[in-house]
């Protein structure tokens, strides 16, 4: 079964009065709780496509069926909901808020969302999940107070706390040593197989593209299957 079917995806940018196509005629098909690993050369267009995929941008043409509903034909304000409910994003440079702390940071996600949960079980299930990621000892840390590392687990944490569908990640250890990495990088695969999250994972570390099921090359707007 399949959760994520692109079709016919297209996007270009206008470099002065010239078009350069990034993605051109797109086609994916992801399965449920799978992990797909997304290589490329720099510039071939991987943040490009996860931007679409998140809704963030619109392409030229073409369609992103999650679940079977089109999200480039969605209003705005029905892609928040829908991107609230079913889509998290990991980013390279964590993006954690800076004036909360760890465990402000993961509750927020859940604290937007419309729903009936008590502040007190968002906190549990926060606390919850930066225990998952070893950081019950930096609940009150501001983002500042962080390391790289941790930050990226708190980052993962957060991710974590809408229990989506898919994740997006673009090189979530891109910014960490290889040993931290590594190590934040079997944490984040070991609880998206726990939770069954289908990932996409954009990623230049070949040993994490491995422990993907599938792995994509981007290359001259087209996905070309290399595992
Ligand atoms: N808003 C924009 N306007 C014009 N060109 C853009 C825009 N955004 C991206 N591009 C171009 O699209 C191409 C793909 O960019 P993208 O960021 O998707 O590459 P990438 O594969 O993620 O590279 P990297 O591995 O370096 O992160 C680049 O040549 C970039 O210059
Ligand atoms: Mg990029």
């Amino acid at each position: 079964m399949s959760i994520i079917e692109i079709k016919n995806l297209t996007k270009s940018f206008l470099q002065g009065n010239n078009k350069i196509n990034i993605l051109n005629e797109l086609n994916l098909v992801v399965p449920l709780a799978s992990k797909i690993g997304i290589v490329g050369q720099s510039g071939s267009g991987k943040s490009t496509f996860l931007s679409l995929m998140s809704g963030l941008d619109k392409p030229d043409h073409g369609q992103i069926l999650v679940n079977n509903n089109d999200i480039t034909k969605m209003s705005e304000e029905a892609l928040t909901e829908f991107r609230a409910k079913n889509l998290s994003i990991v980013f390279q440079q964590y993006h954690l808020v800076a004036h909360l702390t760890a465990l402000e940071n993961v509750m927020l996600p859940l604290e937007i969302l419309d729903h009936n949960l008590s502040k007190k079980s968002i906190k549990d299930k926060a606390i919850e999940l930066l225990n998952e990621v070893g950081l019950e000892k930096r609940l009150s840390h501001f983002p500042s107070q962080l390391s790289g590392g941790e930050s990226q687990r708190v980052a993962i944490a957060r991710a974590l706390i809408t229990t989506p569908k898919v994740i997006l990640a673009d090189e979530p250890s891109g910014n960490l040593d290889l040993e931290t990495g590594t190590r934040v990088m079997n944490l984040f695969m070991t609880i998206i197989d726990k939770y069954q999250i289908t990932t996409l994972l954009v990623t230049h570390n070949p040993e994490l593209a491995s422990l993907c099921q599938s792995v994509y090359k981007l290359n001259h707007g087209k996905f070309e299957k290399i595992k």
